[in-house]
């Protein structure tokens, strides 16, 4: 199954991503992560990202194509996969289309988180992230079982550089200029669905599998 996870900042995609991933055994590719992996390790490409990413703004488009054009080309992928944060932009949106046609490969569905605004900011500056699997936590939410570490892995969490209020305003403003038109462009394809992502957790989970399940 080839998906793509799409919402605003704090919807949820990442926590929803990492249950999909486990349940249909395909990779979780996450462009976020994979630039936050980037700037842990100080490449070029990460030393750039950053410049973009801890004020909340998108890294250049050629940039973003290029790691998920080379993620996806990854044998990993031949099962499937499920995309959380891209793509961002109509151009993006094209490029993947262009990418996967060169691929020999087709999106299935891709799966709008839908949140009020203001659950957003909550959600993203109460959460605590995992340094090692990528797990997203919340300080009222999702609590870990022992303060400051993943219940997964053990591993330390640490609060996100663009998780401040400043940056969380200027990502939420991005999402509506720049990503929002992507629900219409979906719609238009046919492969748009809807999950409510008020809810707790689990039934967002429930009910993204029971959109899945339907149009199988
Ligand atoms: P990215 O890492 O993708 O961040 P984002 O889109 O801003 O989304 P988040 O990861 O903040 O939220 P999420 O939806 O994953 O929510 P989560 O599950 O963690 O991108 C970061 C930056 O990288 C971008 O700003 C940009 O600079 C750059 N970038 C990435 N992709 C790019 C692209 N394609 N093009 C250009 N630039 C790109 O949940 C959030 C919190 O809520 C957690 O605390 C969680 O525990 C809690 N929570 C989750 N679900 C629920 C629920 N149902 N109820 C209550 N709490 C919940
Ligand atoms: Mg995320
Ligand atoms: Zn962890």
């Amino acid at each position: 199954m080839n998906l793509i996870l799409f919402g605003a900042p704090g919807a949820g995609k990442g926590t929803q991503a990492l249950e999909l991933a486990k349940s249909y055994q395909i990779p979780h590719i996450s462009t976020g992560d994979m630039f936050r992996q980037a700037m842990a390790k100080h490449t070029p490409m990460g030393e750039e990202a950053a410049k973009y990413i801890n004020k909340g703004h998108l890294v250049p488009d050629d940039v973003t194509i290029g790691i998920v054009k080379e993620r996806l080309s990854n044998s990993d992928c031949q099962n499937g996969f499920i995309l959380d944060g891209f793509p961002r932009t109509i151009f993006q949106a094209e490029s993947l289309e262009i990418l996967l046609q060169e691929l020999n490969k087709k999106l299935d569905y891709v799966i709008q988180i839908d949140v009020a605004q203001d659950a957003l900011i909550q959600r993203l500056t109460g959460r605590r992230m995992c340094k090692r699997c990528g797990a997203s936590y919340h300080i009222i939410h999702r609590p870990s079982k022992v303060e400051g570490i993943c219940d997964e892995c053990g591993s330390e969490l640490y609060i996100r550089k663009d998780d401040n209020l400043e940056s969380v305003q200027v990502r939420l403003e991005t999402y509506l200029l720049q990503t929002k038109p992507l629900i219409e462009y979906y719609q238009k394809k046919g492969c748009l669905v809807t999950v409510d992502g008020n809810q707790d957790i689990k039934k967002v989970f429930a009910d993204i599998q029971c959109k899945l399940g339907d149009k199988k």
